[in-house]
């Protein structure tokens, strides 16, 4: 099969679209002919270091995909061939950035037939994430109100619309040309971070979404009214520890499951979530596609359209 893969660790040019094995599907496993996979902000920095972890060259870099099943292992029965899902890899695997990859059956859903395979990607590991954060870590009730930074990010766009749906008055960060996207996206107010300083025009916040990382993480803790809680997903496995002893610092643990990813579909089959705007590329061209991403101002989300 052909994949975009790397053979060691550097800058967008290190990636490769050249063939890798075809995988086979194992006890419980399906093989999924892929027809589109995403570009997410995790992928590039894999690339750049393994994250912290050496990797297996050559490698094939990417999180979630959307195709059709091509091939069944033993053991499996609630997926036949055909049959279109879509999904995220398990943690710890990657290798959606590829025509066919071999899943856990489990931990995938069907793929929402209202949705194209493009579509369906774009909102499967921003979705599980924002959905893991928002429900389960934070577990945001009608009325309160977050601070969400990083709006026009993948995550943070999902996140700011859930929001809305479960009734919380939402406040995000964004440069001045993505305002009009996220009011679209439901945002009550909007901060343009590159002209205010969050923490002298928001305050009293019930919680805090923080996908952005760096100086932001900490600086977030201050928006919060006491008895807060913050959710981090940008600054490594844990939460900063808290400069103040009345709010929470959470890690959100975003495991891989099929019933986050029906919560997904649902989400988006109620009108609560909208598809987010796609920037599509072939998976030859993945080093463009990585170097839009690292540069860390893209709206919505880019794609491979594989097939
Ligand atoms: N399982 C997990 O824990 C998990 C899963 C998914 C993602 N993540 C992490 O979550 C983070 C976000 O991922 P993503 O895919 O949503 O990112 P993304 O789509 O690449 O986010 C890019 C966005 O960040 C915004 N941005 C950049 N600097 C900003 C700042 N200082 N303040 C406010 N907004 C800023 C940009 O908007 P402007 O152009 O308006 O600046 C841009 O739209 C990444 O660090 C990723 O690794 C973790």
């Amino acid at each position: 099969m052909k994949a975009a893969l790397i053979e060691k660790n550097g800058g967008p040019e290190v990636l490769i679209y050249g063939d890798a094995p075809d995988p086979v599907a194992g006890p419980g496993e399906v093989v999924v002919d892929i027809h589109a996979a995403s570009v997410n902000a995790a992928d590039w920095k894999v690339r750049v270091d393994g994250d912290g972890k050496a990797l297996p060259f050559p490698y094939i870099l990417g999180r979630d995909f959307s195709g059709l099943v091509s091939a069944l292992g033993d053991g499996v029965t609630d997926f036949a061939i055909g049959d279109a899902v879509f999904g995220v890899c398990d943690v710890g695997q990657e290798g959606a950035y590829a025509e066919k990859i071999a899943m856990k059956a489990a931990i995938i859903a069907r793929k929402p037939d209202a949705l194209s395979h493009m579509e369906a990607v774009s909102l499967a590991l921003t979705g599980l994430t924002a959905t893991v954060s928002i429900e389960d870590t934070l577990k945001l009730q009608a009325g309160e109100t977050i601070l969400i930074q990083g709006g026009a990010g993948g995550v943070a766009g999902f996140a700011i619309q859930l929001a809305k749906h479960l009734g919380a008055h939402v406040i995000t960060t964004a440069s001045a040309a993505n305002h009009d996207y996220m009011r679209q996206l439901g945002a009550d107010e909007i901060i343009d971070y590159n002209t205010q300083d969050f923490t002298k025009t928001v305050s009293n916040c019930d919680a805090v979404f923080e996908t952005v990382g760096g100086d932001v993480s900490m600086q977030s803790y201050a928006v919060l009214k006491a008895g807060g809680r913050a959710a981090f997903i940008a600054s490594g496995g844990t939460a900063p520890v808290p400069p103040r002893d009345d709010v929470q610092g959470l890690r959100p643990a975003v495991g891989r499951d099929r019933e986050h990813l029906e919560r997904v579909a649902e989400l988006v089959a109620l009108g609560a979530v909208q598809i987010p705007p796609i920037t599509e590329y072939p998976l030859s061209e993945a080093a463009a596609a990585h170097r839009v991403s690292e540069a860390r101002h893209l709206r919505g989300k880019l794609i491979f359209k594989v097939r």
